[in-house]
C-alpha cells in the first residue's frame, strides 16, 4: 500500500513537471513515507529523517516531508522533533501534495494535513510509474474497520472505504492500455470491498467485471481477511481465466484463545476450512500468510499450535514477525507480555520450520512446466529474464530475446529457497 501510495505521489509530481534524481544531495524535495505497523518500521522512519537535518542545513531550500502512518500518529509533533521539517501528511491526505508544496515554496509555511476522514476517492491516473512495467497495484479500497487488537492501522489510516467500481474499472483499462499486464488489486482487507457502505458490485463481482478486460493477462489481490472468505470468492477461482492460483490470506495464530484475543473473528477450524474449500477449487493454489509470534497471553502452548498449523496447512510462503506493541490498541492493556528473548526464539523456531517447508513447496515444482510472466532482465547473469508462476513464484531463466511482457513456457529445474531457476520451453 506505501509503495502504491509512493507512487501515487511520484506521479502527481511528475505531472507537474518535477523530475526524480537517484542522488538525495540534489534533490529539492524529499518526502519520506513510513509505515507504524511495527516499532522497527517507524523507528528507522524517524532516524532517517533525522539524518536529513544536515543536508538541509547545506541547502536551506530544500523541502522535507514526512508523510504516511507515521505522519497521521505522531502528527504535529514531529515538527518539534525535526525543525528542518516542513510537511506532514496523513494516508489520506496525500492527493493534494502539490498545493502544498506551492504553499511551502510561496511562503516558507509548514503544512501539516491529518484528515483521517478525507475522502481516498481520487483517481488521478496518477498510479503512472506504468511505462515500462509489466506489473501494477491497484488500489481499490482506503482504511480498515476490523480493529484487530494489535493492529495500528484503524487508527492511521481510519474507516474502510471502497472506490466506485466504475472508476476501478477504468485505471484497470489505462493502465492496460499502458502496457500492464498484470494488475494485482490492494487494500487492507480487499473481500469486504462494498460490504460496509452496500455499495455494489461486491468484491467477486468486481473481480468478474475485471476479468473481462482485454489484455489484462493476470488479475491477483491481496490483502483478505479469512472471516470474509464467502463461496462466491472461492467460486471465482474456478471460474475466472485471469485470477491467478494465490491467495494471501493471513492467519496471524494457530491457537484460538490467541486469535480470540486478536479479535480476528475466525478459529483455526474455520481458517482450515476455508483452505480446504479453495483448494478444492483450485488444487494448485499457492497460499501465503502472515504470523505473529509473542502476542501477550501467548503460551508456550499456543506457539506450539501456531507451528502444527503451518505444519498442518504447509503454505507456500509466510511472513512471521515479533507482536510489536503499537500506540491507541486494546494490546497494550493485555496482561501476559512475552519477554523478548523467548519472542526472538519462537521467531527463529517458526522460521526456521518454515524454511523448510517453502524449498520442499519450491523443489515440488521441478520438472513442472510454469506458465511465466516475463518481467524484464535478472539481476544474475547477463541472458538471464525474470518473472512469476501463476502462484507468485520468481523464476529466473536464460533468454537471447527481449521477452518483457509476453508469457512464456518454463520448464523448472531447480526449487530454490526464494525462487526458482528454470528452462525456456518456447515463446
Ligand atoms: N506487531 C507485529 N506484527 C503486526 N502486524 C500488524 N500489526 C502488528 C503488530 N503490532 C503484522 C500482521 C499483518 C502484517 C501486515 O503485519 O501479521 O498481517
Ligand atoms: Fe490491521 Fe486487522 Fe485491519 Fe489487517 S484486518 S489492517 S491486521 S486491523
Amino acid at each position: 500500500m506505501n509503495k502504491y501510495d509512493s507512487g501515487t505521489i511520484s506521479q502527481i509530481l511528475l505531472n507537474k513537471g518535477y523530475e526524480q534524481t537517484p542522488h538525495i544531495q540534489d534533490a529539492h524535495i524529499i518526502i519520506i513515507n513510513t509505515c507504524s505497523v511495527r516499532e522497527k518500521a517507524e523507528a528507522k522512519a524517524l532516524t532517517f529523517t533525522g539524518r536529513l537535518s544536515s543536508l538541509k542545513r547545506l541547502r536551506p531550500d530544500m523541502i522535507v516531508g514526512v508523510i504516511g502512518c507515521v505522519a497521521q500518529e505522531k502528527g504535529m509533533s514531529l515538527f518539534q522533533r525535526f525543525p528542518s521539517l516542513d510537511l506532514v501528511l496523513g494516508p489520506r491526505n496525500i492527493y493534494r501534495i502539490d498545493e502544498y508544496l506551492s504553499r511551502i515554496q510561496r511562503g516558507g509555511e509548514r503544512i501539516c494535513a491529518l484528515d483521517i476522514a478525507a475522502d481516498p476517492l481520487l483517481f488521478p491516473r496518477y498510479n503512472g510509474h506504468v511505462r515500462g512495467k509489466v506489473t501494477s497495484f491497484l488500489k481499490i479500497m482506503e482504511g480498515c474497520d476490523n480493529f484487530c487488537s494489535y493492529c495500528v492501522v484503524p487508527y492511521v489510516r481510519g474507516r474502510e472505504r471502497s472506490l466506485p467500481a466504475k472508476e476501478i474499472f477504468d485505471e484497470a483499462t489505462h493502465l492496460v492500455s499502458n502496457g500492464i499486464k498484470e494488475i494485482t488489486l490492494i487494500g487492507q482487507n480487499v473481500n469486504s470491498y462494498n460490504i460496509r457502505n452496500s455499495g455494489s458490485p461486491k468484491f467477486p463481482g468486481l473481480l468478474r467485471q475485471l476479468d473481462s478486460i482485454t489484455g489484462l493477462m493476470r488479475l491477483r489481490f491481496t490483502t483478505s481477511h479469512p472471516k470474509d472468505f464467502s463461496e462466491e470468492l472461492i467460486d471465482c477461482f474456478g471460474e475466472l481465466s485471469s485470477l491467478c492460483p494465490h491467495i494471501h490470506l493471513p492467519i496471524q495464530s494457530g491457537s484460538d484463545k490467541v486469535l480470540q484475543l486478536m479479535n480476528r473473528g475466525y478459529t483455526k477450524e474455520s481458517y482450515i476450512s476455508v483452505i480446504e474449500r479453495i483448494r478444492k477449487t483450485r488444487p494448485d493454489i499457492a497460499i501465503t500468510s502472515d504470523l505473529i509470534v509473542g502476542f501477550p497471553g501467548e503460551m508456550d502452548e499456543d506457539f506450539e499450535e501456531s507451528l502444527q498449523l503451518i505444519e498442518e496447512i504447509q503454505f507456500d510462503n509466510l511472513f512471521s514477525f515479533k507482536y510489536s506493541e503499537r500506540p491507541h490498541t486494546k494490546a497494550t492493556q493485555f496482561p501476559g507480555k512475552v519477554e523478548g528473548k523467548e519472542k526472538q526464539r519462537r521467531l527463529s523456531v517458526l522460521q526456521e520450520r518454515q524454511r523448510e517447508i517453502t524449498l520442499l513447496k519450491n523443489m515440488a515444482l521441478e520438472g513442472t512446466i510454469q506458465e511465466v510472466l516475463v518481467e524484464g532482465a535478472g539481476k544474475r547473469e547477463s541472458d538471464q529474464s525474470t518473472g512469476r508462476t501463476p502462484g507468485n513464484k520468481v523464476v529466473n531463466f536464460s533468454a537471447k530475446d527481449d521477452l518483457k511482457g509476453h508469457l512464456v513456457k518454463v520448464r523448472i529445474v531447480k526449487g530454490l529457497q526464494n525462487s526458482l531457476l528454470g528452462e525456456l520451453r518456447d515463446i
